[in-house]
């Protein structure tokens, strides 16, 4: 288990409508998982709150650096008991959202929430960025049961609590009273009683062989009366089957009518929690070099939007600048190298030749258009 150290620094802003409940910045360049194949687990805590009848805005920023294989980039939020000393994969947590990427199949945004002690996730794919630049992840929670993910602060993902998760029980049920009628018919074709059997259908399925011969040395004392051997029968048919035909009472497929599920009750409270105290990062990485920051607790949307737009808003062209222009020169650095290996390759081949490696481009070259001429001038004969 290797530990990061607790966020300790934590400030408590106030704005004139908004509440920020938990805010850090790591000002030296954030927090960054440092050795591959490693659990995680680092946690803050702030002054506990409840997000009843208000949002609850959840914000952070992830950086995969290092061109990440496998590994998680989300964050858990926590009830007040939660033991930060002991936090863990199985510590019980209200909220998990954030990215998740192993190999090619799995880069998803995770958001679960825990109802009535048991973890419900999302029934939606939310894809996930999977570059090496900082992406901004914004879950809101609104008191109306609605909610909405936004990457880079733009909207990825929304809808309702009761529709995207399966925290109720479903709103109706088949009647386990209602039986399909017996006398239902629900076979689209039947047989054609029209059709008949040929008379000459039937042939037995294998014959005697007509070309097998008694042995010369078969002796009927000793070894019985000779029989042929039997072959399949080239004239047998097989089974016969009347043809198919539209069945005239065909009435459909039956459909099983659905009532109130007597089990479902309307929950409007499934958005809340209780004392949110604390926030970490539980999880595992293959391969390590992920970067958190800006992380935002608040209740009011257009303060996170805002603060998004100030950390991750400002850096974000910079920094991709800086990742285009690092990439240029490695793409130089490798063309480079791969000119210096091909020319000492030609140069090999050349030995004999006499002819200067800047030569043997346009030599190579050559052939490809004498052909191309080539047919051309076949073509035109042909024509
Ligand atoms: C954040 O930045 C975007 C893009 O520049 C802008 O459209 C949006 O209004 C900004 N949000 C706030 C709350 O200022």
């Amino acid at each position: 288990m290797q530990l990061l150290g607790l966020v300790v620094v934590t400030f408590a802003v106030y704005c004139v409508h908004a509440k920020v409940y938990f805010r850090e910045e790591f000002l030296d360049g954030g927090l960054q998982t440092s050795q591959d194949a490693r659990f995680y687990a680092v946690s803050a805590r702030f002054d506990p709150f409840s997000n009843e009848g208000k949002p609850l805005v959840i914000q952070f920023t992830v950086k995969h650096e290092q061109k990440i294989d496998c590994g998680g980039g989300y964050v858990k939020v926590f009830p007040s008991d939660l033991d930060q000393t002991d936090m863990h994969g199985d510590s019980s947590y209200y909220i998990m959202f954030g990215p998740d990427i192993c190999g090619y199949s799995t880069k998803k945004v995770h958001v679960i929430f825990n109802y009535k002690g048991k973890n419900h996730l999302i029934k939606k794919e939310i894809k996930c960025k999977d570059d090496e630049l900082t992406h901004l992840y914004t879950l809101i929670l609104n008191p109306d049961q609605t909610y909405e993910v936004k990457i880079d602060n733009e909207k990825v993902e929304s809808g309702s609590l009761e529709e995207d998760w399966d925290f109720l029980p479903p709103k109706k049920i088949k009647d386990p009273e209602a039986k399909k009628p017996e006398d239902w018919d629900d076979r689209p074709k039947i047989d054609d009683v029209d059709d008949k059997k040929p008379e000459d259908w039937d042939k037995p399925e294998n014959i005697p062989d007509p070309d097998a011969k008694k042995p010369e040395d078969w002796d009927e004392d000793m070894d019985g009366e000779w029989e042929p051997p039997m072959i399949p029968n080239p004239e047998y048919k097989g089974e016969w089957k009347p043809k198919q035909i539209d069945n005239p009472n065909y009435k459909g497929a039956w459909v099983h009518p659905e009532i109130d599920n007597p089990d479902y009750s309307p929950d409007s409270t499934i958005y809340k929690f209780d004392k949110i105290a604390v926030i970490g990062l539980d999880l595992w990485q293959v391969k390590s070099g992920t970067i958190f920051d800006n992380f935002v607790i608040t209740d009011d949307v257009k303060e996170a939007e805002d603060i998004g737009n100030e950390t991750w808003g400002v850096t974000k062209e910079p920094e991709k600048t800086m990742k285009q222009e690092q990439d240029e020169v490695k793409r130089k650095e490798e063309e480079e190298k791969n000119k210096e290996q091909a020319t000492e390759g030609d140069e090999d081949d050349d030995e004999d030749d006499d002819v200067e490696g800047d030569d043997d481009e346009d030599a190579e070259e050559e052939p490809l258009t004498e052909n191309d001429d080539e047919d051309d001038a076949n073509l035109k004969d042909e024509l």
